[in-house]
């Protein structure tokens, strides 16, 4: 059987990943369709040894053809587009926040929850929340061998997270505030200011933001929801307690989270790590940093502690690259799981 794969947001900081891992892990299909706004229509980009020219989404006949559509181009398209592929015949994977609540969209980590995948009845399957995607693994390690009942979250969230437009703008606001050195210790609010913001909510560059997506009546941002929400959703936890705090740092790519978890057993740590070792792609580090993981498939957890006074808690820190296992490399596990169920 031939098999083409569409890549919607194929010029994105994503979807370039979702190109290359097609490629690298050798993905059964025999042809692609690289998709992207009309601004990028014609751009030719590399796979396999050619060149594939990019077509605008806009195009009427876009998905005839297409077996699977990996797409990671927003919400709003997602939400506009995702049904188009799906009545053109192709099975969808969503990297947007689009579908992910659905009751009638399976919300898929390849390695904690791929049952979810056998009721496919919207032909979409959503990729979670890029943090709550790493803070998963470890979250089902233990959630196996102690039972999970809440967890308390700080995620220091990488500029990638929010696109090439994310990085691009930490990367311009650097050597400016770089220039100002002085300044930054003696008057860091005029310090801020030499750049203006657009992508993040404040300057970036040598800060620290803690105020990451749109905050809500209850005062938590739609980041932060995200964490609660899809974590209940993938774990099938739907009373899990979460308190979660996203922050965004001037990190390029690489998001980390600082843990403490609840459980309904005791625990103790060296229990705790052989559960973490034996997860598949989680790997324990001691210490594990955002840029010594960034471009790495695994998620890595470390710092594993058990709280001071209570045995039944568990404090530990998470780090995953974003783009890879947060977006573009789950995305493309779930593609090989439809194909190994013969779904697409
Ligand atoms: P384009 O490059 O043509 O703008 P990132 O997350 O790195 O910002 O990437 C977003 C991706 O989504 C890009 O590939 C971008 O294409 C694509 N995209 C954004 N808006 C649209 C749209 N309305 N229609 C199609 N593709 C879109």
């Amino acid at each position: 059987m031939s098999r083409t794969v569409a890549v919607v947001g194929a010029t994105g900081a994503v979807g370039q990943e979702m190109r290359r891992l097609l490629e690298t892990r050798e993905f059964p299909c025999d042809d692609v369709v690289f998709v992207a706004s009309e601004r990028s229509r014609g751009k030719r980009l590399p796979f396999r040894g050619r060149e594939v020219e990019v077509r605008a989404l806009t195009e009427p006949d876009v998905f005839d053809g297409i077996d699977l559509a990996l797409f990671s181009a927003g919400g709003s398209t997602s939400r506009e587009h995702a049904p188009r592929a799906v009545a053109a015949g192709a099975v969808v994977v969503d990297n947007s926040s689009a579908w992910r609540m659905d009751p009638d969209v399976p919300l898929v980590v390849s390695e904690v929850n791929p049952e979810a995948l056998d009721d496919l009845r919207k032909g979409i399957v959503a990729n979670p929340n890029c943090t709550t995607m790493a803070a998963m693994l470890p979250l089902k390690a233990l959630h196996d061998a102690f039972g999970l009942r809440g967890f308390t979250a700080t995620s220091f969230q990488a500029a990638g997270g929010a696109g090439q437009k994310g990085i691009d703008e930490l990367a311009a606001q650097v050597p400016v505030l770089h220039e100002h050195l002085d300044l930054l210790r003696e008057d860091g609010a005029a310090a801020a200011k030499l750049v203006e913001p657009s992508v993040h909510a404040k300057t970036l560059a040598y800060n620290v933001v803690p105020l990451l997506g749109t905050e809500g009546d209850n005062g938590y941002t739609d980041e932060e929801m995200k964490l609660q929400n899809e974590s209940r959703k993938i774990l099938g936890l739907p009373d899990l307690a979460v308190s979660p705090t996203c922050v965004r740092v001037p990190v390029v790519v690489g998001h980390a989270i600082a843990i403490r978890a609840v459980f309904e057993h005791r625990v103790t740590a060296a229990d705790a790590i052989s559960s973490l070792e034996r997860f598949p792609n989680l790997v324990v580090d001691h210490a594990p940093t955002p840029l010594e993981w960034a471009g790495r498939d695994e998620v890595a957890v470390g710092r594993v502690r058990v709280d001071l006074v209570d045995d039944h808690v568990l404090n530990f820190f998470v780090v995953g690259d974003n783009l890879l296992k947060g977006a573009a490399l789950n995305t493309v596990q779930i593609g090989e799981l439809l194909v190994e169920r013969g779904v697409c």
